[in-house]
């Protein structure tokens, strides 16, 4: 096992009935003036904007609201946010919704110290400092509520690109896995398969490590139980609970200690979503990465065989793609490009896009055609 450090900052507050005490929290951290940053509506009818703006009242912390936060978050969002915390010298951001409104927070709260937050996704400019974050997570699968990194869209460049510094751990999140009965039923299986692909992204270079690969094992078919339970009944609370605290221990930093991971298929998806903002992460992730497996299953073949043994309970890496093509598409996940209505001729495109940003994965490093043979495999 390699040598590593595991520092997790976030304080996490997890259950029921507990976004009530965001107000105590942000108010003990001594900030009384904040962004509150929310997406396309959701909170406004499932009652957690009530609970929020109640908590906030009742703790006289001054508020101003940034709403529209859209998924797949964009630059120019973003720098309004920027723009209304210095205009209104605020000390904090509430960000209320799922991996967009939190990324987008995290986005602001860096570039309010930065000249251009732009340049720090281009590696141009670096995170030194960053407006604190709480969140109060709405939708589990991007684990954004308790990490440092963020992914924005420049809908200007088409480039959907990321940033991390440790100053972008959010300060508290919390997690009451009750909310997130309303909703949709894609939206809970984009996020399950957003979780699943975290685990990947570290599972298959991280031979050395048997703690985090026989967790991961165990969070990823404890996801698939929860979806499975959840598509039955949604308003299952326990199984609810579970896939929330097992999509935060996907991408906290627990199953990727001592590994850099591997990233290539989150490269590849964030090359389609953004060219195709209205394709969720998650979706674009279930499509991409069993072409990924399937093309890469030489770079560390008994690694490959555990997975399908372990995981799918298969005897063969085909019958596990299979077991997993199966499973995705009886939740209603697109399998396919084709599922998600991209053309082929589209493939050169999305590889190009996915690799401007330098090389692409760490077990087998990719160029951009072998990209491309990727995509065509997941045509
Ligand atoms: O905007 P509202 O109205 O809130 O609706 C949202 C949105 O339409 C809805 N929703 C959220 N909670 C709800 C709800 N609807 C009903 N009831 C609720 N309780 O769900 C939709 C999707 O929300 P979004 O925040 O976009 O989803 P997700 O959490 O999957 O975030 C995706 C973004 O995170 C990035 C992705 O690339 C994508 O941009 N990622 C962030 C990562 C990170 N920071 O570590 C890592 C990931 O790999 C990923 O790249
Ligand atoms: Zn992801």
């Amino acid at each position: 096992m390699q040598n590593f450090v595991f520092h997790n900052p976030t304080k996490l507050i997890f259950g029921e009935n507990t976004i009530e005490v965001i107000g105590k929290e942000i108010s003990k951290s001594g900030y009384k003036r904040i962004l509150l940053l929310y997406g396309g509506g959701s909170i406004k009818k499932n009652g957690v904007y009530d609970t929020v703006v109640k908590s906030l009242k009742d703790n006289n912390i001054v508020f101003v609201e940034h709403s529209g936060v859209v998924p797949n978050p964009v630059l120019s969002h973003a720098n309004e946010g920027i723009e209304l915390c210095k205009r209104n010298n605020l000390e904090a951001i509430l960000a209320v919704g799922g991996g967009s409104v939190i990324d987008e927070a995290k986005s602001i709260a860096a570039g309010f110290y930065l000249n251009n937050l732009w340049d720090a996704f281009e590696r141009k400019a670096e995170i030194k400092d960053a407006l604190p974050v709480f969140t109060i997570l709405t939708i589990s699968g991007t684990g954004s509520e308790m990490n440092p990194f963020a992914v924005l869209t420049n809908e200007y460049e088409k480039k959907k690109w990321n940033i991390g510094a440790a100053c972008l751990y959010p300060k508290a999140t919390i997690i009451d896995p009750r909310i997130q009965m309303s909703l949709p039923w894609h939206q809970t299986v984009n996020g399950g398969i957003d979780a699943i692909s975290h685990i990947l992204e570290y599972y298959f270079n991280s031979t050395v490590q048997e703690v985090s690969v026989s967790v991961s094992e165990a969070l990823i078919r404890t996801i698939i139980l929860c979806l499975d339970k959840l598509q039955v009944n949604p308003n299952d609370y326990p199984a609810r609970a579970n896939l929330a605290w097992a999509a935060t221990l996907a991408l906290n930093g627990l199953v990727g200690s001592s590994t850099i991971g591997e990233w290539a298929a989150h490269r590849i998806e964030h090359g389609i979503s953004a060219l195709y903002p209205e394709i969720a992460h998650g979706a674009g992730l279930a499509v991409v990465f069993p072409a990924w497996i399937s093309y890469t299953r030489q770079a560390n073949p008994s690694q490959y065989e555990r997975f399908a043994k372990n995981v799918w309970n298969s005897n063969s890496l085909d019958e596990a793609l299979a077991a997993m093509k199966s499973k995705y598409s009886s939740w209603g996940a697109p399998i396919s490009l084709r599922d998600l209505n991209i053309p082929k001729e589209k493939i050169g495109e999305i590889a190009h896009n996915a690799s401007r940003l330098g090389v692409v994965g760490n077990l087998l490093p990719l160029t951009e055609r072998e990209m491309a043979e990727i995509l065509e495999l997941a045509y």
